[in-house]
């Protein structure tokens, strides 16, 4: 009889299909098809590089297996499979010496503050990979807005028309833009992806559009490729992905949300659904948002007329006469980030550069410390019930 194995998987559900997993394995484990990203079990060491650098959690899935899925059958998965029963004493005599060495692994790799997500409790369900490589939707441009006064820092708003193709999109999904071409080895270039900015019932609601936020990257193939678009120009995109990072429908769920940069497109979606469906009446939003300066930051003439008491707004500026990161202004404002730390209702959103986590995870943990608590088990806790949830790039 086979020995049990460990096998390392990922959740396709959750999966937001950046490839970023399969550019970092240095042993060529992790491929994909148009349809899922997966794990070569033959190839596989658990070295673990693969594991702190996906914004979603969703290559942090082991199972416990007789025989190794394969990679044919791991392709077809819409979800992942259940632990399968192969009897515990077999498993726990097969594996515990790697157990004890993955799991030194793993939470080395999990320092950071990513990790396993769970969705809000009331959250929508959302719907993923509908559109994928090999059968993308073809939107057409219907905007392309420059949202920053800065000429050397091009970010731009892209109204996408899915004319009569299905598109269901929930605030804090994010879609692939495939841009035109082939790579070096004449492969067609996979997707790039960007959160959506637009609420579910589209930029203009009841026109089946989405918007996305788009930082032009000096030599960025996509990026200039998406900022560069002419109206009625058409664009090649899959998803939606992602199922965790989503806003809770409960108008009471309050949010504290921290973001730099262009991670605040998920926060502009939550913060249009709660003034179109709450008319502002919602268990309160407090926004920590960095830019280098003003001119750099996006969207800040429309944010200068949302109101505070809808969404507390903090801009800081890192280049400026002040300079200021997010987590400098929590610290400052400890007392108002502990209060919310403390309300069961507070559900916590970090999306933007991932240098930012190391500095946002010291200000909670001194504000944590501050109220008497320990912000990883406070912050465990609050992942597991859906509360606490980081996208970083
Ligand atoms: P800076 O680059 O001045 O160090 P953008 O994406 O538009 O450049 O904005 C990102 C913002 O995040 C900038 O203000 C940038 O500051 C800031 N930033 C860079 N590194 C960190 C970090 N480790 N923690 C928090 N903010 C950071």
């Amino acid at each position: 009889m086979n020995a049990p194995l460990k096998q390392h998987l990922i959740d396709p559900e959750i999966c937001i299909r950046c490839y970023t997993c399969e550019m970092t394995c240095p042993i060529n484990a992790i491929e994909h098809d148009d349809n899922n990203v997966v794990v070569n079990a033959d190839l596989c060491n658990f070295c673990m590089d693969c594991i702190p650098v996906c914004p979603t959690g969703s290559i942090d899935e082991w199972r416990v297996v007789k025989t190794p899925y394969s990679l044919e059958s791991q392709y077809g998965w819409e979800e992942l499979p259940e632990q399968e029963d192969i009897g515990q004493n077999e498993a726990e005599t097969g594996l515990e010496a790697l157990d004890d060495a993955m799991a030194a692994l793993l939470a080395e790799a999990h320092k950071g503050a990513g990790g396993k997500a769970t969705a809000p409790a009331s959250a929508a369900k959302p719907t993923i990979n509908m559109y994928n490589l090999g059968k993308p939707a073809i939107a057409k441009v219907q905007g392309n807005y420059r949202l920053t006064k800065d000429e050397s820092h091009d970010v731009r708003h892209i109204i996408l028309d899915l004319g009569a193709l299905p598109f269901p999109v929930l605030e804090g999904q994010s879609v692939g833009v495939i841009p035109p071409g082939e790579d070096t080895d004449g492969k067609p270039h996979l997707p790039r992806l960007y959160s959506v900015s637009s609420p579910r019932d589209g930029e203009r609601p009841n026109f089946n559009n989405v918007s996305l936020m788009v930082k032009r990257e000096e030599n960025g193939l996509c990026s200039n490729y998406i900022c560069d678009l002419e109206k009625d120009a058409e664009v090649k995109i899959t998803g939606p992905f992602g199922a965790t990072f989503l806003l809770p429908d409960d108008p009471d769920a309050r949010l504290l949300m921290i973001c730099t940069g262009t991670g605040s497109a998920p926060m502009r979606a939550f913060t249009m659904r709660r003034q179109r469906t709450l008319d502002g009446k919602s268990g309160g939003m407090v926004m920590f948002f960095g830019a280098r300066t003003q001119d750099t930051l996006p969207y800040f003439g429309p944010l200068s007329k949302v109101p505070q008491d809808l969404l507390e707004q903090h801009l800081v500026y890192s280049r400026e006469a002040e300079k200021e990161y997010v987590q400098d202004r929590m610290t400052a404002e400890q007392d108002r980030v502990a209060e919310l730390l403390n309300d069961p209702k507070t559900h916590i959103y970090i999306c933007g550069l991932r240098g930012m986590e190391e500095g946002v995870e010291k200000a909670f943990t001194n504000i944590a410390e501050s109220m008497g608590e320990q912000w990883v088990s406070l912050r465990d806790a609050m992942r597991e019930e859906g509360r606490y949830h980081v996208e970083t790039y």
